[in-house]
This record gives C-alpha cells, sequence and structure tokens, in this order.
C-alpha cells in the first residue's frame, strides 16, 4: 500500500463494505492519524481529499492549498465550490479554532464546535464540567499566579501533577516526585509563558495512579457509540520511562477493560458528557476522546480530547468492521443509526518510528523509502505520520515519522508480526519502543 506518491497505488484499501454514500469527503491534517482515516475512509466513500495530508496519500488525493490557519475562509470558499459533501477534522487546533462553526449551514462536519472542543482546549473549563456533570476525575485547583501554584501544591500530597489549562502540543503536563521540578512547572507556565496565553492558567492537579486507557466514542450530538478501547503508551522509552511524547505505540483490546467496566464507562463518562454538553448548549457531534485510569473498577478521566487519539487511531481502524464514511455523515447530521461498533476479531498492534532525540530536538530529512515502500496488507500495513516526497524518496519532516499497524489472532501474533517488519527494514537515525504489546 506504501508506493510513493503521485501513484494511485500508494494506498490499496480492501474491497469491502460495499459503498453505501457516494461522498465526497475533505479529511483535514497530516499526520498518521489522518493517514489511517483516509485509508478507512477511501473503503467506502467515493472520493477523499486530504488537506494537506503526507506523503502516504496518493498526489491525486492531496490538497497543499488553501492552506489555513486559525482563519478558515479561504478553505470555507474552495470546499463550498468545489461541492465537498462533508468535512472530516483530524487534528484538535482547527476544531478549537471553530471550524465547524465556519462551515455551519453548508457542509456537515465530523467534528465539535468550538464551543464543545473547548473539552480539550481548556482543562480549566473541562475541569469545571467534570464536575459539574458529576463525571469522575482527579481533584484539582486552577491557579493564575505563581503563589496560588506553590500553595496548590502544598494541598496535594506527591507525585505531583501541573497543566497547562490551554494546548500546549503534548508538552503541557508534568507529573513529577519533586516539589522543586513541579514548581518549576508552575512558573515556566506563568511567568515565562513557555506555553504563551496557553498556559495563562495552570491546573494543579491530584495524581491518579492505575493504568491507563482511550475510549473513544461516535456523537452525533444525542448519543455516544463507543470504540473498543486502546492503551497508548505516551513514554518515549521502554518501560514506560523517559518524556512524554505524542504517543510511541498501541495496542487494542485493553485486557483490564472488562465488558463491566466498559458499561460504566458508558454511563458515568460518556452519556453524562452527552448530557452536559447539551444541557451547556453546545451539543457534541464527532469524535469523543476519553483518557481513562483505571484501578481496579474505579475510572477516572485523566483527560477529555475532542478529536481521535494518535496513534490508538491507527490500531483502531484495521480491526473496525464498519463503514466509516456513513457513520461519519450520520454524526455531522445528528443522527447516527447505530448502537454499538462492530469490529473484528482480532488484536491490533501500532509500533511508532520516531527520529531519534524525539520529543527533544531531532533531524529532519531521513531517508524513510525502503520502510514507507514496503509491500504490506490489510493486516499488516505502514501508516506514514511526518513524511513528504523529496523527489522519489520518502523523507522526514517530522518527529514521528510512521507507524507499523499489525492485527492477528493474539497480541503477541500481531506483536511478532509487527516487530519483524521493523526489523527486517531498519532506518538509520530513527527509534522505536520494543515492548508495545508486551506489557502488563
Ligand atoms: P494529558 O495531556 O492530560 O493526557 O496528560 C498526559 C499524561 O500525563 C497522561 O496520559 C498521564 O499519563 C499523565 N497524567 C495526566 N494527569 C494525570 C493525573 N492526574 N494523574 C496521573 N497521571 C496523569
Ligand atoms: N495518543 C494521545 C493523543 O492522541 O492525545
Amino acid at each position: 500500500m506504501t508506493a510513493p506518491e503521485g501513484t494511485d497505488e500508494a494506498i490499496d484499501p480492501q474491497s469491502k463494505p460495499a459503498c453505501t454514500v457516494a461522498m465526497k469527503i475533505a479529511l483535514i491534517g497530516s499526520g498518521g492519524r489522518e493517514h489511517a482515516l483516509y485509508w478507512k475512509l477511501k473503503q467506502t466513500a467515493s472520493e477523499v481529499h486530504v488537506f494537506p495530508g503526507n506523503a502516504g496519500i496518493p498526489a491525486a488525493d492531496r490538497r497543499k492549498e488553501p492552506s489555513y490557519g486559525s482563519d478558515f475562509g479561504a478553505l470555507k470558499e474552495y470546499l463550498i465550490s468545489n461541492k465537498y459533501e462533508l468535512v472530516v477534522v483530524g487534528p484538535e487546533q482547527p476544531l478549537v479554532d471553530g471550524i465547524a462553526d465556519s462551515l455551519e449551514g453548508n457542509i456537515p462536519v465530523f467534528g465539535p464546535k468550538a464551543s464543545a472542543a473547548r473539552i480539550e482546549g481548556s482543562k480549566e473549563w473541562a475541569k469545571y464540567f467534570m464536575q459539574k456533570y458529576r463525571i469522575p476525575t482527579a481533584r484539582s485547583i486552577a491557579c493564575e499566579t505563581v503563589e496560588e501554584g506553590y500553595e496548590a501544591l502544598e494541598q496535594m500530597p506527591s507525585p505531583y501533577v501541573v497543566k497547562a489549562d490551554g494546548l500546549a502540543a503534548g508538552k503541557g503536563v508534568t507529573v513529577t516526585n519533586s516539589i522543586k521540578e513541579a514548581r518549576h512547572a508552575i512558573h515556566d507556565c506563568l511567568e515565562r509563558k513557555v506555553f504563551g496565553d496557553s498556559g495563562n492558567t495552570v491546573i494543579v492537579e491530584e495524581f491518579l495512579k492505575g493504568k491507563e486507557a482511550s475510549v473513544f466514542a461516535l456523537c452525533d450530538g444525542k448519543r455516544a457509540v463507543p470504540f473498543r478501547a486502546a492503551r497508548d503508551h505516551k513514554r518515549a522509552h521502554d518501560g514506560d520511562e523517559g518524556p512524554n511524547t505524542g504517543g510511541m505505540g498501541a495496542v487494542t483490546p485493553v485486557e483490564y477493560i472488562s465488558d463491566n467496566l466498559m458499561a460504566r464507562i458508558q454511563k458515568e463518562v460518556l452519556d453524562r458528557a452527552m448530557n452536559g454538553f447539551r444541557e451547556e448548549g453546545c451539543a457534541y457531534r464527532g469524535l469523543l476522546y476519553a483518557g481513562l485510569m483505571i484501578d481496579g473498577d474505579k475510572v477516572n478521566v485523566v483527560e477529555f480530547n475532542c478529536r481521535f487519539g494518535d496513534p490508538e487511531t491507527q490500531a483502531l481502524l484495521p480491526v473496525l468492521d464498519e463503514d466509516l464514511a456513513a457513520l461519519f455523515l450520520q454524526c455531522a447530521t445528528g443522527d447516527l443509526q447505530v448502537d454499538r461498533l462492530r469490529f473484528m476479531d482480532l488484536s491490533s498492534i501500532i509500533v511508532v518510528v520516531a527520529a531519534d532525540g524525539y520529543p527533544g530536538s531531532y533531524k529532519k530529512g531521513l531517508d524513510m523509502t525502503p520502510l514507507m515502500q514496503t509491500e504490506t496488507e490489510q493486516d499488516l500495513l505502514v501508516f506514514h505520520a511526518g513524511t513528504e516526497m523529496e523527489n522519489d524518496k520518502v523523507v522526514s519532516t517530522g518527529g514521528r515519522i510512521a507507524g507499523v499497524v499489525a492485527s492477528g489472532r493474539s497480541v503477541a501474533d500481531a506483536r511478532s508480526r509487527a516487530y519483524a517488519l521493523l526489523q527486517s527494514n531498519p532506518v538509520d537515525g530513527t527509534f522505536y519502543r520494543k515492548d508495545i504489546g508486551s506489557l502488563s
């Protein structure tokens, strides 16, 4: 599936299920998540164009223009005049900036309006929302001055959790046993402004112990229908050590999420959130991501995000047995017609390949061609993340560059095939975690 850009063989979606809606879709974003969404949507939609996409998307389906920042005027005009029938938004920033509001009344959008995307855009608002609607989460204190922050630390036992209020590209959270480091984090946010306006408020939060899981749900404003749970590994190094990253690997299913626990997540997290959004006057249409901490039978929400997770999406979509394009349109138009999502009886795993040094500074322009052009199939895929074509080579443009996704009868089976592909295609200047799928 991963021939060079410009060849329509670059992605070879399997032929099922049959196309139920002849639809022209604009997909916004450029990462591994968007490559996976493209791959899945192309199975049933007639046209999918990615704005701007990466080298995994065939050239014919990439649209580098019009570009967009926080002003969607030119993009809106283009999408309307080119008769797109659905807009699917991958990343959080355009949602928080109001892309769904901008297109309202013109084209259905899979993604919440800015007022609901605040659930990710402001941790302070997310905390207010969770407390108001009785969604279980850690105790927290919002602070606007360094003095307030230091005082809040005195009220929380160690380890300390300090978060910038706004979007910070996954870097705004510090979890530490050292009060000195926690104070530094507060100072960096509020005084040094290392996250700009995103750090005008700091949240000091109680530490939650347990194991993490990500539960995504398709939402149509009234109901939330969940995906199978996935487990993300955010730390850079084996054994869940090292700095937090955007995500170095993921696995589905998650052995510690039982059916009973899933029923509780539905009732205490998803249903309460959907009700809350309605009560607040911002009914939620799109993908709601609940980042959970599971401690035995206790569930707490660590964070909500307003979009699909990366890299969990790349692991989940190849085993999803549904027409995703049709479901997205149903959500966007407020009429989701299924009560549960069907998954193949398979485990799935993604291992992310990143540039040496990531999440710190790293080199770009690494030659990824042999790995990215490996012959793959439905149960063994290579999704592009930060890549571009340079003549006939695939070169890296970001920290997270690629994701190898394998599915199989067990996690062990999927894991052994993903790692076999990686071992036979080593890439200088990159690294990947060796323990995805083997941690208890
Ligand atoms: P967030 O950006 O809020 O997802 O936080 C990034 C990561 O920090 C999470 O995936 C957790 O591993 C960790 N984290 C955040 N908040 C807490 C908390 N209250 N207790 C324990 N770990 C946390
Ligand atoms: N995988 C973590 C995230 O998408 O935020």
